[in-house]
């Protein structure tokens, strides 16, 4: 534990209070739905970190971002220096706003599933017979709740416009789509497809629009290798599908509250 209140602890992140400012700390911890893994990656949080500090610096022309610094080294972290090192950064509060913001240029997770259910995403209309992996004529916007408790829901644009405003949801939407075709575009030329994706925004104190979280990290998004993809099959995932997938062969993993066979799973 740090010398900071503890702002908030997080799946994945633990968030100390520094006043008008947030360190956040990347541990190594890996979730997927609402499941903490009890052992972590070694190192993860570092990779996770240095991912999402080249992508604030890479979209930063689209939209300011809450990041503010890798932190000094004050007394009161000297201790923690080796632990902390590229793990930690300093970022501005925000309020977050309350729906997470997907972006889809490819079909998979709960889009295929809706789309197979009903031949939509979020309202979305999309045309027939796509397959699993199948890339969308165009990138859909495909908002979600952000649920304190139980799984996020998939929600179509209008329903998010009456829980943030008609004007600020178009916003998001306009900002997300752009932010998914810059790390699309950027992906693309390493031969990586970026199939979907998750973005956070938050208020800052004097009312600025900020990118928060941790935009097109592996954690947050679907990557895909361009070499293996083929429509129809879940392409090799550069991200954490292996653990979703794993999840899903257990038997009632997403029952609320969760199955007692889970014993190796903490549950947050
Ligand atoms: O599971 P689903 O297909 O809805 O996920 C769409 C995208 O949003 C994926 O890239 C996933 O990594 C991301 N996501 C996320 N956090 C969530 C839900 C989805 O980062 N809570």
């Amino acid at each position: 534990d740090l010398p900071f209140p503890v702002f908030r602890r997080g799946k994945v992140r633990d968030v100390y209070d520094l006043g008008t400012e947030l360190l956040i700390v990347a541990t190594d911890r890996i979730s997927a739905f609402d499941c903490v893994m009890p052992e972590g990656i070694p190192d993860k949080g570092r990779l996770l970190t240095a991912v999402a500090s080249y992508w604030f610096a890479a979209t930063e022309d689209l939209v300011p971002n809450h990041f503010r610094g890798h932190p000094g080294w004050p007394a009161a972290l000297e201790a923690h220096r080796k632990d902390l090192a590229g793990r930690a950064v300093i970022v501005e509060k925000t309020r977050p706003l309350p729906v997470e913001c997907v972006v889809r240029g490819y079909l998979a997770g709960s889009g295929w599933k809706e789309y197979q259910a009903g031949g939509s995403v979020c309202g979305v209309a999309l045309p027939p017979g796509l397959r699993l992996a199948d890339r969308l004529p165009e990138p859909i916007f495909t908002p979600a709740t952000k649920a304190e408790e139980g799984h996020d829901e998939n929600i179509s644009f209008e329903r998010m416009a009456g829980i943030v405003g008609a004007e600020l949801a178009t916003r998001l939407r306009d900002l997300s789509l752009a932010l998914y075709r810059r790390g699309a575009e950027l992906a693309a030329r390493k031969g990586i497809l970026l199939a979907d994706t998750k973005f956070e925004f938050g208020l800052s104190i004097s009312g600025e629009l900020l990118l928060i979280d941790e935009a097109l990290t592996p954690d947050s998004s679907r990557y895909w290798l361009a070499d293996s993809w083929a429509p129809g099959q879940n392409p090799p995932s550069l991200d954490k599908q292996f653990l979703r997938d794993y999840l899903e062969t257990l038997p009632d993993w997403n029952k609320q509250p969760p199955a007692p066979h889970l014993p190796e799973a903490v549950i947050q």
